[in-house]
């Protein structure tokens, strides 16, 4: 089969269209024929050895942890799906045209697989985050870099909660912030100033989903560090605020849920781009551009 691989740390370039023997399906998992994979941050910083202290790969690695596609084996003691069956889930080496998963949930019909292969990830981390940090209805929520894949999950889902949230995005995207439920506000200097008269019984808790260095600034804006939370700044316990990292607690129920509130019309996903398989490093390096609206996918078949 074909799978996108690279041999060393290194830029988009490491990146190498691969023919390999399919992966099998070990006890408790299952294989796909992959119809899309999700283009995360974590892709580009894996193969670019932003994680090489915690997390050790072995080359040649792949490349990807979320895909949809169809059931095409089913490892010892899997009894919740069939050979056929259109799943979308976590696993490992995605962007390839088959893949193991290790958690699943059967796509909705009406979900495209494109979406589906983007929602793993970033639904994850919403729940988790949200869930985290304890906000609840009628609390206000500031997010900074709220256009992103995970910015997308977080208003949607806090929408579909009842709390209110301020969303910061460069200004091109402040309309796709207000289709998305919150209130937008640019990033930069002057963030408090900006949020005092959008927020005026005051900001209940804030996430910090760009990791710019502003973990001073969302305390001061919250007025205490227990309700800040950041999912891409590993400094932020240093300012008495908290990091929330993977890996995901719940994933089969994550995933129900993500099925769940795509079928009940709570929850859209907005793919910025669909790339085809030949072009997983040029989708490589828009992620790391920083600039991402919604989600980058990967159309593998
Ligand atoms: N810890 C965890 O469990 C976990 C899990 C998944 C992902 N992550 C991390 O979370 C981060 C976000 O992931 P993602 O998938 O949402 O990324 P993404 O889809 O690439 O979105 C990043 C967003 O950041 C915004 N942004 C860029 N510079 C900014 C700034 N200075 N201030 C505010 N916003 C800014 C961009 O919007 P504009 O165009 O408006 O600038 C863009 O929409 C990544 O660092 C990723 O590695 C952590």
């Amino acid at each position: 089969m074909k799978a996108f691989q690279f041999n060393e740390y290194g830029g988009p370039e490491v990146l190498f269209e691969a023919d390999i023997q399919e992966p099998q399906a070990g006890p408790g998992q299952i294989r796909i024929a992959v119809r899309a994979a999700g283009v995360n941050p974590s892709d580009w910083k894996r193969r670019a050895g932003q994680y090489r202290d915690f997390e050790a790969l072995s080359f040649p690695s792949g490349v990807g942890v979320e895909a949809s596609g169809l059931v095409d084996e089913v490892g010892l003691g899997v009894s919740n799906v069939s050979i056929g069956d259109a799943v979308f889930g976590f696993g490992t080496g995605t962007v390839a045209q088959f893949a193991v998963l290790t958690h699943w949930a059967l796509k909705p019909d009406d979900l495209p697989f494109e979406a589906a292969a983007g929602l793993p990830v970033i639904v994850e981390t919403a729940l988790r985050s949200l869930d985290e940090i304890g906000v609840t209805r009628s609390e206000t929520l500031l997010v900074s870099g709220a256009a992103g894949g995970i910015g997308s999950a977080v208003l949607q889902i806090a929408r579909h909660r009842g709390i209110s949230v301020i969303g910061t995005a460069s200004p091109g995207k402040h309309g796709y912030l207000r289709d998305l439920g919150a209130v937008p506000v640019a990033y930069g200097p002057g963030l408090a100033e900006r949020v005092r008269p959008l927020a005026p019984g005051g900001v209940d808790a804030a996430l910090d989903l760009a990791g710019s260095g502003i973990i001073p600034e969302l305390i001061g804006i919250v007025g205490s560090p227990s309700r800040v939370l950041s999912v891409a700044d590993f400094t932020a316990p240093q300012f008495g605020a908290r990091f929330s990292s993977g890996p995901p607690k719940h994933p089969e129920r994550v995933l129900a849920e993500a099925a769940q509130l795509y079928s009940e019309g709570g929850f859209r996903l907005h793919l910025e781009q669909v790339f085809p398989f030949e072009r997983t490093a040029e989708a490589h390096a828009r992620s790391a551009a920083g600039h991402v609206t919604g989600k980058l996918v990967i159309a593998v078949a």
